[in-house]
């Protein structure tokens, strides 16, 4: 995956053009049945790491092998206001007046992020509005994403119920696509209390699909673990190191008591050489397909315009559609009322 910063959508793949089909049954009690869409998206800041991978994209991959319509979004939030996004900016404003300031406060990733700031910017609080806005405008049925996503989640089923209730059906319910839970939040390699993530500072806390094997052995090395020497897996007393035995399960689909078994006799420091390896052996393919990609960068570009035309008709047809049923649409009607105004006025 290429992570470009300057444009707020850049849609990776859009599979299949399978049109949303919508089944009018009758009018009294409307029955709507959309065909599934995925649709997800990751920020443009740092480099990927084993969390985004186990936690989101591999599931991505996942589903669009398996022929479902997906589109996934590099979601640049510097460059929101610019001409190419219009939809989603509109309809997040749309979406916006429909909640209320105490539902925003309550989302736990707002509560956390806010805390660490002494003035909380109001880009933060509407984030999530902007996250439904992005998935609304596609009308996903299914959203593939990280565990601590599902808040967020739970926000855009609410403001899609309350614009259908409103104005009639206009968008499906998504769904959450979460990973397995006991895999779904990979833990920082410096600090396993937080997760593993692309803005925290000390780079050796996570795994980056960019490593070297040097990067990679280094870094197993520096985990934090503890001053147990024996290998077991006790996500609660021993999280640092549970995080390499979760990290080692996902590379090589082994249950973690069978880790624990085949490495009994070894302590944690040789564990962490045992582990690196792995990850060294897994990662190369896709360090070596991603630095391909890198020395492409016009096949980059033209794939990421390819998606983004496909898309924004999507986003198009449905903001007319929500457009007209909130009563922003200027019909020929109105027009040709405002021309004549205006022929007075002059
Ligand atoms: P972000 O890096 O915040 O843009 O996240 C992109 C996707 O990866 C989202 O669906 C996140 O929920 C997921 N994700 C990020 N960090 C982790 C982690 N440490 N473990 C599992 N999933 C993660
Ligand atoms: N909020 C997501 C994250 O932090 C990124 C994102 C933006 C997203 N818009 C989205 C994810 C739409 C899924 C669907 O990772």
């Amino acid at each position: 995956m290429v992570l470009t910063v300057g444009r707020r959508l850049h849609i990776l793949n859009e599979y299949s053009s399978r049109c949303l089909k919508q089944v009018r049954r009758s009018h009294a009690t409307e029955t709507f049945k959309w065909s599934h869409r995925v649709f997800s998206g990751i920020q443009p800041t740092g480099s990927m790491h084993l969390g985004n991978y186990f936690g989101a994209v591999q599931k991505w991959v996942e589903m669009q092998n398996a022929g479902e319509s997906v589109i996934y979004s590099i979601a640049d939030l510097h460059s929101i206001t610019l001409p190419q996004i219009p939809e989603h900016t509109q309809l997040c404003w749309t979406l916006g007046c429909l909640t209320t300031m105490a539902r925003l406060a309550h989302i736990p990733t707002y509560k956390e992020k806010s805390a660490t700031v002494k003035e909380v910017p109001l880009g933060l609080y509407v984030y999530p509005v902007l996250q439904a806005a992005d998935i609304l405008l596609y009308r996903a049925t299914h959203v593939p994403v990280g565990e601590d996503q599902t808040h967020n989640l739970e926000l855009v089923q609410h403001l899609a119920k309350i614009f259908n209730n409103r104005y009639g059906h206009t968008f499906p319910i998504p769904k959450a696509v979460v990973a397995d839970s006991s895999i779904s939040r990979l833990k920082s390699l410096r600090d396993p209390s937080k997760k593993m993530s692309k803005s925290e500072q000390d780079p050796k806390s996570r795994i980056e699909i960019t490593d070297t094997p040097d990067d990679i052995l280094e870094k197993c090395k520096k985990a934090l673990t503890d001053f147990t020497s024996e290998i077991t897996f006790d996500p609660e007393k021993r999280p640092g190191v549970a995080n390499l035995i979760t990290i080692h399960s996902l590379f090589t689909g082994l249950d973690p008591a069978e880790i624990c078994e085949q490495n009994i006799g070894l302590d944690t420091g040789r564990y962490k050489l045992v582990v690196a390896e792995v990850i060294q052996e897994k990662l190369e393919p896709l360090r070596q397909q991603v630095q391909q990609y890198m020395s492409e960068p016009q096949y980059i570009e033209e794939v990421l315009n390819r998606g983004a035309d496909k898309a924004s008709v999507i986003a198009q047809q449905t903001w007319l559609d929500v457009k007209t049923k909130v009563g922003l649409q200027i019909n020929e009607g109105s027009y040709r009322c405002l021309q004549v105004s205006e022929k007075r006025v002059m």
